[in-house]
């Protein structure tokens, strides 16, 4: 095992027990990132939801799935991507027995922060794509209209390029009729990183 593999571990036991901000008491476990701790493109998400939240492991949900059918249709292969999530511990709110999504608040996503770059500096991606705008406002250290600024790199505030583009849930909720297009751009966007693969 190599030393960064150590590490993530070791992060992966850290974030468990962070209590640096509420969501940790409430979720099951912490979510870190899952994928070859070498590889070359990093995809970063909001946070683990209700599926990710119990098995521990990212994007393995309706999200995740979605996130699944664009990495086939690029082309690209999961394995070979290291995805994690701008903050550790699902954050939600109980409706009868349903455990509904709530967004993090910025102190929440600010405090999961030094986690998120404590993985990048373990991974050394060569570059990173933002799902959403929890995960941009992260990687690139400002608020981020993801609708103006997606489809493009740009200079990250972790020292790496960042292509931002829509979170898979943004394309769940979307307007059915706009369904096919809504998918063809933000395969257009994610295209973009296929040349880290080159
Ligand atoms: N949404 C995310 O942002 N991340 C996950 O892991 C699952 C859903």
């Amino acid at each position: 095992m190599t030393s960064a593999t150590i590490a993530l571990r070791e992060l992966e036991r850290a974030t468990n027990a962070c209590r640096e901000c509420p969501l940790g008491e409430r979720a099951t476990q912490s979510v870190l990132g899952e994928g070859p701790v070498r590889a070359c493109l990093m995809v970063v998400g909001e946070q683990p939801g209700d599926k990710e939240d119990q098995e521990g492991r990212p994007f393995v949900g309706p999200a995740g799935r979605l996130f699944d059918r664009a990495v086939a249709e690029l082309g690209w292969s999961r394995e070979k991507l290291y995805v994690t999530n701008a903050v550790k511990h699902f954050k939600y709110e109980l409706r009868g027995k349903r455990r509904i999504h709530k967004t993090p608040a910025q102190r929440e996503a600010d405090a999961c922060l030094h986690w998120l770059e404590s993985e990048i500096a373990l991974v050394r991606p060569a570059a990173l794509i933002a799902l959403g705008a929890v995960a941009a406002r992260s990687l690139l250290g400002r608020r981020v209209p993801v609708r103006r600024e997606r489809g493009r790199w740009h200079e990250g505030a972790v020292g790496r390029r960042v292509l931002v583009t829509l979170h898979p849930s943004a394309l769940l909720r979307g307007d059915p009729e706009q369904k096919v297009a809504a998918w063809t751009a933000w395969i257009e966007d994610l295209s973009l990183a296929s040349q880290i693969f080159d």
